[in-house]
């Protein structure tokens, strides 16, 4: 069962199970989701995760092997201005989630975290899974929360988990006709494709004196379809008793710039930049070591040149 599997990130796992013959149960309160995003496939439920009552109802209803957990609010900005709804539904919905996989007998989760549990990154190396966690705004410490509550639980309880913390996700699937969508989306890729469509003016960089190699920001962009076979591949994991924590990323890191250019040559249109300054918390570098899920998952990205990635997220927002 899926869990916010008609969000952008779930509805690409809820493909790639479906294609691996997995049945597929999806929950969602469509707060942020999108039927249309949701495979006709899988079976629907709506409801909310921090509605006890609904969840053992579906629990009741289905025989579930692996929960997957992708519900949740994901904008910082929001946990800062309005940490207790963050709390409420990251956390506690994590919470509820685990006592009714108790009582229904349920021993296998898969969690969405983030790497925003690592807070701010001032190192030149990759971040490896053992790099310190100190998340600086509520968002990054409602997921740090959960992880720690699942581990938990999954020690008491006799449960497995695999945690996954996806660091930037971008890109849609080439298959099927889904990919993000929602208004106010700020990451990097579906703002400069915007602007790149004609629906924002121009996309400010927000500085270029960073130690980086063009000056500035660089970050991990991992393609959610990637992300997505991470998931199935954690079944056999969970399978064996075994349970882990792990990073998701692409393991290399592409520029401000890069992105630009990339996204310039990908579309053919101009894209206007303009030169704004550093925000504060920014850091210069930010990029994932998933070494150990390629060694204990067998697990790596396919999606590793920046043309690809942003081409399957161009093909999905020049049609929405
Ligand atoms: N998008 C990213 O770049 C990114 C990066 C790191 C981690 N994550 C994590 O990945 C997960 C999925 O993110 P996404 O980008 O697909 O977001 P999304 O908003 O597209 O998907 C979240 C889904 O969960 C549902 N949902 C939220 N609260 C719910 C509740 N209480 N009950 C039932 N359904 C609920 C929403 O309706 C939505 O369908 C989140 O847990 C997020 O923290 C995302």
């Amino acid at each position: 069962m899926l869990l916010g599997g008609a969000g952008y990130i779930g509805s690409h796992a809820v493909v790639e199970l479906l294609d691996d013959g997995y049945e597929v149960i999806v929950l969602d309160n469509l707060e942020t989701g999108h039927m249309k995003l949701v495979d006709s496939r899988a079976k629907f439920y709506k409801a909310d995760l921090r509605d006890i009552k609904s969840l053992r109802s579906v629990f009741q209803k289905e025989k579930i092997d692996v929960v997957m957990n992708f519900a949740a609010y994901i904008k910082v900005g929001e946990s800062v201005a309005e940490p207790n709804k963050y709390y409420d539904n990251n956390t506690g919905g994590v919470l509820n989630l685990l006592d009714v996989m108790r009582e229904f007998n349920v021993k296998n989760i898969v969690f969405s975290s983030t790497a925003a549990v690592y807070g701010d990154v001032a190192i030149d190396t990759c971040v490896a899974e053992i790099f310190v966690t100190q998340p600086i705004n509520p968002y990054g410490m409602s997921k740090f929360m959960a992880e720690r509550i699942i581990m938990d639980s999954s020690s008491a309880y006799d449960m497995n988990y695999v945690i996954f913390r996806y660091f930037n996700v971008a890109g849609a699937h080439e298959k099927y006709n889904i990919g993000q969508l929602g208004e106010g989306m700020t990451s990097l890729i579906p703002v400069v494709l915007e602007v790149a469509k004609g629906e924002r003016d121009r996309v400010e960089i927000f500085g270029d004196t960073y130690n980086t190699k063009d000056g500035t920001g660089v970050r991990d962009f991992i393609h959610v379809a990637d992300l997505a076979r991470a998931h199935v591949m954690a079944i056999n994991k969970l399978k064996k008793g075994e349970s882990g924590l792990f990073n998701l990323g692409n393991g290399t890191g592409f520029s401000v710039l890069e992105i630009l250019n990339a996204s310039r040559r990908v579309t053919g249109r101009e894209i206007p930049s303009v030169m704004a300054e550093k925000r504060a918390g920014d850091p210069a570098c930010v990029v994932a070591c998933s070494v150990k899920a390629n060694q204990e998952l067998g697990w790596e990205p396919k999606y590793t040149n920046l043309d690809d990635i942003i081409k399957t997220a161009w093909e999905w927002y020049k049609n929405i």
